[in-house]
């Protein structure tokens, strides 16, 4: 496989595969020394057209881990601001000949078009409301070291579903691995037909945590509402927002995860977020490991250096 686009399309063993890869980058990270030069003499650049903390810093620390040349790309600084459309920005970086390309973009299938131009590896780190493939494959692997598998685990999505590129990745990857998916919103954040993606609809949220393993709350993503429904937020968090009670509704040992950036307050309580049964924090030391292992799979499947 040349590119990681989306989880669609991935075989369940394929995404089995990268989760035991990435188990190896967690020993690796957890070292004094951090790094193995696998990937010395390649080179990586990511292309991030849209904001990110942990994504991107995940990517380049992964990147370095293994030993190759990182280069963000600074699209605030560059010619796209002098109106160079992405796929000339890609092919000038393609000329410079990486081996690999990381990139976010806000349209939808833009990083799948740009793939089809490059010579190059690329890795969606999230294309508009479509995917987020390392992300889903991040929270699996916090998820299996937590519970030891995925199959037959029920696991709840909780909030903003209908912009979520996450929740669609992970609807795919953790129906792909056996685990019984539910979603839990207003209608009005739902995409609709969502019950075809093989997931169970709930409209509030003691139903939708009745006995879940797993609670994965989402980012109430108002900047991408254009104003068609922006809820109150004192309202939403009465209703949708994470607090000790609502979570007593989910088995007592059930995981609290959360992609970030988090609204405390909004779709989590504090206390929540930072209590014991949150792995967010782990779940941000998973990236850099699953980062390390879709980098390492997709480069050294290329063969030799270009
Ligand atoms: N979860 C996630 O994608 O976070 P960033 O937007 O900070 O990269």
């Amino acid at each position: 496989r040349r590119h990681l686009l989306g989880i669609n399309g991935l075989a369940p063993q394929e995404i089995v595969d990268l989760l035991d890869r990435a188990e190896t980058a967690v020993a690796i990270s957890r070292r004094p020394d951090k790094k193995n030069s696998v990937l010395k003499g390649r080179t990586q650049i990511n292309l991030f057209f849209e904001a990110s903390t942990r994504t991107q810093a995940s990517f380049e620390i992964a990147g370095k881990r293994l030993g190759a040349d990182v280069m963000n790309m600074s699209v605030a600084n560059s010619s796209v601001k002098k109106g160079e459309t992405l796929i000339d920005t890609a092919m000038t970086l393609n000329a410079m000949q990486p081996d690999i390309l990381i990139v976010r973009h806000h349209a939808a299938g833009a990083v799948a078009l740009l793939a089809q131009k490059v010579a190059c590896s690329v890795v969606n780190a999230g294309d508009g409301q479509h995917e987020h493939p390392t992300q889903a494959l991040l929270d699996a692997l916090t998820i299996r070291r937590h519970k030891g598998k995925i199959e037959r685990l029920t696991v709840a999505i909780c909030g903003d579903v209908l912009h979520s590129r996450v929740a669609r990745s992970n609807i795919l990857l953790l129906n792909a691995l056996g685990a019984r998916v539910r979603v839990v919103a207003p209608s009005t954040l739902l995409p609709s037909g969502i019950e075809k993606m093989g997931v169970e609809v709930f409209h509030r949220m003691e139903d939708g945590l009745a006995g879940a393993d797993v609670v994965m709350m989402l980012r109430l993503q108002r900047e991408r509402m254009e104003g068609a429904f922006v809820p109150s937020v004192r309202e939403y968090f009465r209703y949708f927002g994470l607090d000790g009670e609502k979570l007593r509704a989910a088995k007592p040992d059930a995981l609290v995860m959360h992609p970030g950036p988090m609204n405390r307050g909004v779709e989590i309580a504090s206390d929540i977020a930072d209590g014991p049964q949150s792995v967010i924090e782990e779940q941000v030391e998973m990236g850099v490991a699953v980062r390390m292992a879709v980098i390492e799979a997709l480069v050294s499947h290329n063969g030799e250096p270009r």
